[in-house]
């Protein structure tokens, strides 16, 4: 979006879009925000949203919706078989995508649940830039591995690299030959891939990649929940991609790859997901799962009123000034963090801000979850919900010892069209303040720990008083400011 201000100390990101709904936040006192996260095991997901003030722990099916959306939610039509919301996706896809068929899932991973079932069995691997947590979890259950070659760039937490998100095709070539091709599974590309920040990949790397499957008759899947974001950033960095228009950029990428997926919670704006290809043989391979799995083909496991919105949404997903303002928020939030010193991936990506706590605690060891930490400290500083993406995020190996995470993030999401950016200034200035003060956070350890995807319900205790004693810091700093 450019719109020039007339002074450049002015300059902000501005909003296509006003606020016509707004819901009453609230922000608890600091002492009751340390006892909020105690009492979740200092796990963010397991705060109560009532004790949140920002909730920044994922922009997944949290994203405001339109008035286009919500307007059309009222005209659902609700029939198990048949139903006319499901044809209106259909058309919306046809629209965004050029693709005619579509099969419904309830949420990405219900589509990746199913795309592990049909094409991995062990001993086949899935190829992939960078793995997602659930993406990881389906493939490891049916007995496969996850081969990541994501471009080392990827792995660099401050590169000037506009697409670190790229796969590393020599890489690629050679993994797909040293295994055979009759061993890989699938490859799939993340776009906007989320582990690492959010990072972008490149039409002409995307393209790439399509082009070495084909080759080798490997099929290719594009993960899509982050491809508006992606979009954005090819339009804006990638030269090829600047006279193209958003629909071309769909369009192409629908073409090049076997299959594309996506969760509805982020592409659209809405909640659902669905798979599409326009290979009418590798549809009817998928298609089974729909019924067993999720629901019949028309809704599979959607509610018809997501339906119409995640239509509508997906269209809205083809609009440069609806999808420039999560980047440009994020773009903003980076900026105040990066220019104040505190340890940002960069360049800014899709999805949020995302803070590398190896260097905001440096001396801390990953298996007291650095991360964590951080994030529970940022809860405290400030009412605000980021979600762990380190080791703790990580799956411990078959014999029970620790994966380290390549990079321990702290990520603050950044939901499209719901905050304002005084709030984002707020964020900006609390982890300021805990910057200034890091030296008071400890580490977590154990108390209950899941065997799987142990991120979403594990329980943690802090390491000695050091939440009490950011607390007390807190007060000599703030004062009785909430
Ligand atoms: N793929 C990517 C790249 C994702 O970011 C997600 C979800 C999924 C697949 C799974 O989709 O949630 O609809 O089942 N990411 C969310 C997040 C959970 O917070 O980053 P889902």
């Amino acid at each position: 979006m450019s719109v020039k201000f007339y002074r450049a100390e002015n300059q902000v990101p501005l909003e296509m879009h006003k606020v016509r709904v707004v819901q009453k936040l609230t922000l608890l006192p600091v002492e009751e925000r340390m006892r909020a996260i105690q009492a979740a095991g200092n796990n963010t997901f397991l705060l109560r949203n009532r004790d949140i003030y920002l909730d920044m722990i994922t922009d997944s099916g949290v994203n405001a919706m339109s008035d286009r959306q919500t307007a059309a939610m009222h005209v659902a039509d609700d029939s198990y078989a048949g139903s006319e919301s499901f044809y209106r996706f259909k058309a919306a896809v046809k629209e965004v995508f050029g693709v005619d068929n579509v099969l419904p899932t309830h949420q990405g991973r219900a589509a990746e649940n199913i795309l592990a079932t049909r094409y991995i069995t062990p001993g086949k691997s899935a190829l992939m830039n960078f793995h997602f947590t659930t993406t990881k979890a389906h493939v490891t259950r049916m007995g496969g591995e996850v081969i990541e070659l994501v471009h080392k760039s990827g792995l660099e937490p401050i590169n000037d690299e506009p697409f670190k998100g790229d796969f590393d095709l020599k890489e690629l070539e050679e993994t797909i030959q040293r295994l055979t091709p009759e061993k890989v599974g699938f490859v799939r590309v993340e776009a906007g891939t989320n582990l690492i920040g959010g990072q972008p990949v490149s039409l002409e790397n995307m393209c790439a990649v399509a082009d070495i499957c084909h080759k080798y008759g490997v099929v290719s899947v594009l993960d899509a929940s982050l491809l508006q974001d992606n979009v954005y950033f090819m339009k804006t960095r990638e030269a090829q991609c600047k006279y193209m228009s958003t629909r071309e950029i769909y369009h192409l990428l629908a073409d090049k790859m076997d299959i594309i997926y996506f969760s509805a919670r982020k592409l659209g704006f809405a909640r659902g997901g669905a798979i599409i290809s326009h290979n009418s043989d590798i549809i009817k391979g998928l298609m089974e799962f729909i019924p067993l799995f999720e629901g019949f083909l028309t809704y599979g496991g959607i509610d018809v009123r997501s339906i119409e919105a995640m239509a509508e949404g997906l269209l809205e997903s083809l609009d440069m000034d609806y999808i420039s303002h999560g980047p440009e928020f994020i773009n903003y939030l980076v900026k105040e963090l990066d220019d104040y010193g505190v340890p940002v991936i960069k360049p800014a990506g899709g999805l949020g801000a995302h803070i590398n706590c190896q260097e905001f605690v440096p001396d801390m060891p990953h298996n007291q979850y650095p991360a964590a930490a951080v994030s529970a400290a940022i809860y405290i500083a400030g009412g605000i919900r980021p979600m762990e993406r380190g080791t703790l995020s990580e799956q411990r190996e078959p014999d029970g010892t620790e994966r380290y995470a390549e990079l321990e993030l702290a990520r603050l999401a950044v939901p499209r069209r719901v905050f304002t950016l005084s709030q984002l200034k707020y964020v900006a200035d609390r982890v300021k303040w805990l910057w200034d003060n890091r030296e008071l956070i400890g580490g977590l350890k154990w108390v209950e720990e899941p065997e799987v995807l142990r991120f979403f319900f594990g329980r943690l205790k802090e390491i000695g008083h050091w939440q009490e004693d950011l607390v007390d810091k807190f007060r000599q700093d703030f004062g009785d400011s909430l």
